[in-house]
């Protein structure tokens, strides 16, 4: 369907970029941070560690600026767990406190409106000794987490994103390094802990309505459009199951304060229904987003199971499904071309999803993650030519305007990344930045930063829709 009319972009639209603590920031010990999961997991053979990053900790001021330059109106990042508490709850560290303090006045200083991911993935590690998230105690140390965010930080920041990913971290923690599950029956301690954190989610929601009647807050998953392989009906009804595991059970919950009904009879038939306590379902009710921020990066492509194990895919990750023996398993799409990394290309997925998720839940929408990960080269004169990553966003982009013009309520795109960073699990080699940080793998050079192609398209971009 291609409209006549295309309608414009609001002039209020939020055209800003995202990362997150322990990709971007670095100083992983340093001003009294403790130890996050990702601090203490094994860092993936040929890949550098989380220690430096882009060492944004250290060079904030200069990176703000250069958000300003690009004329980002928003910046999606997020807050450092164990800056603020380093075991997890108890002690508050002030230095900590101090560099959100510091970034957040930075950013409205330069016009940029602040958009808060409470978690992303780093887990103090001291909660995990304790049992992180299968611990039901977890579930206060994030309520006391963000209540102490809400009191620093509410008075300047007004978006505010509870979890990032948490589908993520239940379906591939294994890639992204965040999982830990024990017992006899693992699936159903990863589901108990998917419990807990949409408890501490509901919780976090609640108690930002009541401490900042004025913020607004929501989820954030990693939502996809899935496609059945064929049209083949048991194709259809292996998508339809793959959508209710991967995207919906972490929506409905969010929104409705339900859990998905496919995504039940799933874990029933596993033996993993977690343990729901008197009063979660009530807290979950009581629960209400003000919006959905999504990240996307492509769709998935499914087909029915074969009904053994040659339905796994052990190289799955964020954007490549893993398979699930008696439900589904991955398939590539023949219409579709792949990144360097074996990811999907699909921009006309973007524009179903968002019309999937507003017709679903009809609340506002932010894009809060979509871009390219690549192996940018540097030439001899010092220019970036990204223009593989210009066409991607373009691309994108330009569905956005599509869905906006179908009638979703978009308020936001934030891409993947503002300045390069380290990959969850392919080091940082794999470059999303509209800024480039000067460092190799192993070699960290002197992290200077410069400009690529992406940098000034998105500047005159962003200035043809605001002027
Ligand atoms: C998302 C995460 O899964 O995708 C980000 O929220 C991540 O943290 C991004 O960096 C890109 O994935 P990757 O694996 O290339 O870093």
């Amino acid at each position: 369907m291609k409209p006549s009319n295309l309608s414009p972009f609001p002039k209020s639209f939020f055209w800003g970029a995202s990362t997150s603590a322990y990709q971007v920031e670095g100083a992983w010990n340093e001003d009294g941070k403790g130890p996050s999961v990702i601090d203490m997991a094994p860092v993936v053979e040929g890949t550098t560690d989380f220690k430096v990053t882009s060492d944004h900790y250290h060079h904030y001021k200069e990176d703000v600026a250069l958000f300003a330059e690009l004329g980002l109106k928003a910046y999606r990042f997020s807050v450092a767990w164990t800056r603020i508490f380093p075991n997890g709850d108890g002690e508050i560290n002030q230095k900590g406190v101090e560099f959100y303090n510091n970034l957040i006045d930075e950013l409205i200083k330069h016009d940029i409106e602040p958009i808060l991911t409470i978690y992303h993935f780093d887990l103090p590690y001291a909660l995990q000794e304790k049992g992180g998230w299968s611990n039901r105690d977890t579930v206060n140390a994030f309520e006391l987490y963000c209540k102490t965010l809400f009191e620093l930080y509410g008075d300047r920041v007004k978006y505010w994103l509870t979890i990032n990913e948490q589908n993520m971290m239940i379906l591939h923690g294994d890639a992204i390094g965040t999982k830990s599950v024990s017992g006899e029956n693992p699936m159903k301690d990863l589901y108990q802990q998917n419990h807990h954190m949409l408890l501490a989610q509901a919780k976090a929601m609640v108690l930002c309505h009541d401490m900042l009647p004025e913020a607004k807050i929501g989820p954030a998953p990693n939502i996809s459009a899935i496609y059945p392989a064929s049209s083949k009906p048991e194709d259809v009804l292996a998508a339809n199951t793959f959508a209710a595991i991967r995207n919906w059970l972490y929506l409905d919950m969010a929104v409705h304060g339900h859990y998905n009904a496919t995504v039940m009879a799933f874990l029933k038939e596993k033996d993993a229904t977690p343990d729901i306590e008197t009063n979660d379902m009530e807290i979950m009710a009581k629960a209400k987003p003000d919006f959905i921020a999504f990240n996307y990066y492509n769709s998935q492509t499914v087909a029915q199971s074969t009904g053994d194990v040659s339905d796994i895919n052990p190289t799955g990750d964020q954007q490549i499904t893993i398979g699930e023996v008696g439900a589904y398993r991955g398939t590539d799409n023949p219409y579709l071309v792949k990144n360097e990394f074996g990811w999907e290309i699909d921009p006309v997925g973007f524009r179903t999803t968002m019309r999937d998720i507003y017709e679903r839940y009809r609340l506002p929408l932010i894009v809060t993650e979509n871009g390219l990960g690549a192996f940018d080269k540097v030439k001899e004169d010092g220019s970036i030519d990204d223009s593989y990553r210009i066409k991607y966003l373009q691309q994108h982009i330009d569905q956005v305007q599509l869905a906006i013009s179908d009638g979703v309520d978009v308020f936001g795109y934030c891409p993947w990344s503002a300045i390069d960073l380290v990959s969850t699990h392919q080091g940082c080699s794999k470059r999303y930045g509209f800024i480039h940080v000067d460092r190799e793998e192993f070699d960290l050079k002197e992290l200077k930063r410069s400009k690529k192609a992406s940098f000034h398209w998105y500047h005159a971009l962003i200035n043809e829709h605001t002027a």
